[in-house]
C-alpha cells in the first residue's frame, strides 16, 4: 500500500557549510555513503547519499565565487558528480568517464562565472547514471547575485527548494530499482525510462508544508528519472526564473511542464487563501496516486513585504542570424539502446566541435519524447515545430522534446575549450547510450 498523503512534514535539506574558506573560495566535502533513512514513515529505507542524506545538502554558492568540492567515495561503486547547470570547466564538469574509484576522492573546482539560478548536482557515471541518482545521489545548488538580491522577491524561510521525484518501494521499505545483473541499462517495459508510484519531495512522500499567506518563491527541480509532471495549484503560478536564471519579466501560467533536468522558479502568493485552507501542488499530468505531489495548510497571517517586479532581469536573446553552423541531432532508439545522430555514446567519440565564442543553431529531432540536456552553457529556445515559443526569452539546460517534435535552439559556449556532452535526461535513456560528445575548440 502507498503512504497516506500530506501525513509527513515537508523537509528542508540542510544547507551545506563550507569546511572552509581561503583566497576568495569556498572549500565543501561530500562524502558519497550508503544509509539507512525513514523515506516512508515507520520504514527503513537504504539509500545512497551525499552525506548520507536523500537529498544532499543544499550548496548556496555566491556567482563569481570560486566553489570547491571534494567528492569522497565511500560507496561500493564509482562516481562522478555534474553539478547540472554548472558554467563549469572541463576537467571539474564530470564527464562520464571521469570516475572517482571507491575509497578514493577528488576536487571539483566551480568558478560560478555566471548569474544567479536554481542548479542542481547528481552522479553522472556512464551507463549507471539511473540507478545511482535513483539510490539518492541528487542534491540542489543555488547560485545567488547581487542583481537577484536587489529585488524584493521572497526570501529566507520563504524561498524553498522543492526537488521533485517518484521512486517505488517494496513492502518492506527497499527502494526498487529494475536494473539487469551487472549490466547498465534497463529492458523490455523500461526502454522509455524507470517510473515510481511514490512522489518525493525532498525525499519525502507527498510532504504537507505550512504556510503563512504570503508570498513564497518554489524553486522546482524535477530530479526524477523519467517522469515529466505538469503542475499546478489551480490558482496562477508565477514563472520568475528558468533552469539558467531569472526571466527578463514574470510570466502568470496555470501550469507548468517540468521534464527531467529542468527547473522552474515560481512564485505563489498564499494571500489569495484565507487561513485554513489546504492548496495542493498537483501533477496534471499522473494519474491517480501520481497525480498528487504535495499539499501547503495555509495557517497564519504573517507580515509580507515581498513582491515580484514588472522587470526581474535582462536576458540578452542570442540572435540565430549570427549563426556560423547550424547542426543536427536526431534523437532515436535502434537495437537494444537509445542513439543520437544513429549512434550510441563512445566516450572517445566526438560528434561536434564548435568554436568558443560561435553562435550556433542546433536542430534537435525526436521520436519519442526526450529532455535534451547540455552540458557548459545554457541555450535559447527558437522554435517549437516551426513556431517560435511563448513568454520572455528564458535561458535552458535541458529542453523537452515532445514525441515527433523538431526543437531549434541557439546556443554560445564561453570560457572553456574542451570536451563536454549533451543527452537525454531521461536517465535510462542516458544509460542505454542516448548521449554524445562535443568539444568546444
Ligand atoms: Cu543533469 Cu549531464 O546532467
Ligand atoms: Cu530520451
Amino acid at each position: 500500500p502507498l503512504p497516506r498523503p500530506y501525513a509527513v512534514p515537508l523537509p528542508v535539506p540542510e544547507v551545506a557549510k563550507p569546511v572552509r574558506s581561503a583566497g576568495g573560495a569556498d572549500f565543501y566535502e561530500l562524502t558519497e555513503r550508503a544509509a539507512e533513512v525513514e523515506v516512508l514513515p515507520g520504514l527503513r529505507t537504504g539509500i545512497w547519499g551525499y552525506g548520507g542524506t536523500f537529498p544532499g545538502p543544499t550548496i548556496e554558492a555566491r556567482a563569481g565565487r570560486r566553489t570547491v568540492v571534494k567528492l569522497v567515495n565511500q560507496l561500493g561503486e564509482p562516481t562522478v558528480l555534474h553539478l547540472h547547470g554548472g558554467h563549469t570547466p572541463p576537467e571539474s564538469d564530470g564527464f562520464p568517464t571521469d570516475l572517482v574509484a571507491p575509497g578514493a576522492s577528488r576536487e571539483y573546482a566551480f568558478p560560478l562565472e555566471q548569474r544567479a539560478a536554481t542548479l542542481w548536482y547528481h552522479d553522472h557515471r556512464m551507463d549507471y547514471t539511473g540507478p545511482q541518482v535513483w539510490r539518492g545521489l541528487a542534491g540542489m545548488f543555488l547560485v545567488r547575485d547581487a542583481e537577484e538580491e536587489a529585488l524584493p522577491l521572497p526570501a529566507g524561510e520563504r524561498d524553498l527548494p522543492l526537488l521533485i521525484c517518484d521512486r517505488s518501494f517494496a513492502a518492506d521499505g527497499t527502494m526498487l530499482y529494475p536494473a539487469l545483473e551487472g549490466r547498465p541499462g534497463v529492458r523490455e517495459a523500461y526502454m522509455g525510462g524507470v517510473l515510481g508510484d511514490v512522489i518525493l519531495v525532498n525525499g519525502a512522500p507527498w510532504p504537507e508544508l505550512r504556510v503563512a499567506r504570503a508570498r513564497y518563491r518554489l524553486r522546482l527541480c524535477n530530479a526524477s528519472n523519467a517522469r515529466t509532471y505538469e503542475l499546478a495549484t489551480g490558482g496562477p503560478l508565477v514563472q520568475i526564473g528558468s533552469d539558467g536564471g531569472l526571466l527578463a519579466q514574470p510570466r502568470t501560467v496555470r501550469q507548468l511542464r517540468l521534464a527531467p533536468g529542468e527547473r522552474a522558479d515560481v512564485v505563489v502568493d498564499f494571500s489569495a487563501y484565507k487561513v485554513g485552507q489546504q492548496v495542493e501542488l498537483r501533477n496534471l499530468a499522473g494519474e491517480g496516486a501520481q497525480a498528487r505531489v504535495m499539499r501547503f495548510a495555509v495557517d497564519r497571517d504573517e507580515r509580507d513585504e515581498s513582491a515580484v517586479p514588472a522587470r526581474l532581469s535582462t536576458v540578452e536573446a542570442l540572435d540565430p542570424g549570427k549563426a556560423k553552423v547550424t547542426r543536427e541531432f536526431e534523437f532515436s532508439s535502434g537495437g537494444m539502446g537509445w542513439l543520437i545522430n544513429g549512434k550510441p555514446f563512445d566516450p572517445k567519440r566526438v560528434e561536434a566541435r564548435s568554436r568558443l565564442g560561435d553562435v550556433e543553431v542546433w536542430r534537435l529531432t525526436s521520436d519519442v519524447a526526450h529532455p535534451v540536456h547540455l552540458h557548459l552553457d545554457h541555450f535559447q529556445v527558437l522554435t517549437v515545430n516551426g513556431e517560435r515559443p511563448q513568454g520572455p526569452p528564458a535561458w535552458k539546460d535541458t529542453v523537452e522534446l515532445r514525441e515527433a517534435q523538431t526543437v531549434e535552439i541557439v546556443t554560445r559556449f564561453t570560457d572553456y575549450r574542451g570536451r563536454y556532452v549533451l543527452h537525454c535526461h531521461n536517465l535510462e535513456h542516458e544509460d542505454m547510450a542516448m548521449m554524445a560528445a562535443f568539444e568546444v575548440v
